[in-house]
């Protein structure tokens, strides 16, 4: 099934230059960016995005981390759009991603994993972050010129 899904570029993508190459991969899987804006992350923002870390040790570095810099947020849609851009970017940990994700492929360090997606095994995660981020006129419905290429 068609559905949207909520993706960012962290603040150490944006500063190493890997925005590009973030978007570039998801719209050669055939997903179709349907939002994306640079924008700073507050504090508050951030205790909402991660509130189901609050508890844990490393949220305080987290928000630390996520308020540190621009990030480029980012709404993506397309068949099983969640599922397949968590498998796109790999382990939370980038030690374990597999080479080809892009965590696998960028980065090294689990407090530095350059992306965040939606969690698909956390049923309305996608929606409930794209409207954390986003208003629905920043979205745009439009087809690709390749879809009828793309899906049987
Ligand atoms: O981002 P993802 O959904 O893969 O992982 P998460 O378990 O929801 O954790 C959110 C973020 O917290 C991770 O992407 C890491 O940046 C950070 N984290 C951390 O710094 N140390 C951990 N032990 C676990 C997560
Ligand atoms: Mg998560």
């Amino acid at each position: 099934m068609s559905e949207r899904t909520f993706v960012m570029a962290k603040p150490d993508a944006v500063q190493r230059g890997l925005v590009g190459e973030i978007v570039s991969r998801l719209e050669d899987r055939g997903l179709k960016l349907v939002g994306g804006k640079v924008m700073a992350i507050d504090r508050e923002l951030a205790e909402q995005h991660y509130a189901e870390h609050r508890d844990k040790g490393f949220f305080e570095d987290l928000v630390g981390f996520i308020t540190a810099g621009p990030v480029f947020a980012m709404v993506w849609a397309g068949e099983d759009a969640t599922r397949q851009v968590r498998s796109m970017i790999g382990d939370t940990d980038p030690a374990d991603a597999d080479p080809g994700t892009i965590r696998g492929d960028h980065a090294l360090d689990l407090g530095r994993n350059v992306v965040h997606a939606s969690d698909h095994e956390d049923a309305g995660a996608n929606e409930r972050e794209i409207d954390l981020f986003f208003e629905e006129h920043e979205l745009l419905d439009y087809e690709r010129v390749d879809e009828t290429w793309l899906y049987e």
